[in-house]
């Protein structure tokens, strides 16, 4: 599968570089072609698949995929300059998050809408999920930890999409969940808040993730 990855930072660099790994060809979506460190990321892709760098419309028009990995307060404006999406499967992995002076201090939305939610709203007529926003990067470069996959949950419609957004997540090592509808992405992205103070205000650090432990009694 074709994939644009929007942003290249530490979330996109990762899940890129993994997909590539897992045999998808990605074309980051970003600012500046000639930024040194686009050509540094694209140093560190080991295939089977291959990476490219473009601007935001050119990866996304040339995808079927399209994840968007950018700081929120970028991602109105990253989805709009992405061009028309209406028949793609997107992927919001974006928090909505509010910074303080000590970081992060909360979402900036979240009881009667979501980012996921207001990614649909920009983007017309696209399949969109949230997934991906729950754990840090480093999770996502490796997700298996002491022999169990972190689980990652995926919201989002019904359909065609919802399993091929799941098969990408579970390509990469996650125990993909279904959460049911994209409005779920108001339960979504207070879960990447747990994640985020318990990793750096409680001091728990980075290389933690959710895992499923399951009594089956159906
Ligand atoms: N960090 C994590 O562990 C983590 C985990 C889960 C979810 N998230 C969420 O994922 C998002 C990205 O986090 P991050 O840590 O990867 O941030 P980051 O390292 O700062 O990377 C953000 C990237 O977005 C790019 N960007 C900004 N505006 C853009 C635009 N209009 N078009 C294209 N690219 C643009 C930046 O490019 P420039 O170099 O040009 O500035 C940069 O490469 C955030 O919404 C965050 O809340 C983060």
């Amino acid at each position: 599968m074709k994939i644009a990855v929007i942003g290249a930072g530490n979330v996109g660099g990762t899940l890129g570089r993994r997909f590539v790994g897992a045999g998808h060809d990605v074309v980051f979506g970003v600012r500046d072609r000639a930024d040194a460190k686009v050509a540094a990321l694209l140093a560190t892709m080991k295939g089977p698949g291959e990476a490219s760098a473009a601007d935001n419309r050119a990866a996304a028009q040339a995808a079927t995929l399209v994840v968007f990995t950018t700081p929120w307060e970028a991602t109105q404006q990253a989805v709009e300059s992405s061009g028309p999406l209406a028949g793609k499967i997107v992927i919001d992995a974006t928090n909505p998050l509010v910074f303080g002076a000590g970081g992060s201090e909360g979402l900036a939305l979240g009881f009667s809408t979501s980012g996921g939610e207001m990614v649909a709203g920009w983007a017309q007529g696209a399949d969109v999920f949230k997934t991906f926003n729950q754990v840090g990067w480093e999770i996502m470069a490796d997700p298996v930890i002491e022999g169990r996959r972190a689980v990652m949950f995926v919201a989002g419609s019904e359909g065609k999409g919802k399993q091929t957004v799941i098969d990408l997540v579970a390509s990469i090592g996650f125990d993909a969940l279904d959460i049911g509808p994209l409005s779920q992405s108001r339960i979504l992205e207070p879960l990447g808040q747990v994640w985020i103070h318990t990793a750096m205000k409680m001091k728990m650090g980075r290389e933690w993730a959710f895992s499923v432990v399951r009594r089956d009694k159906r």
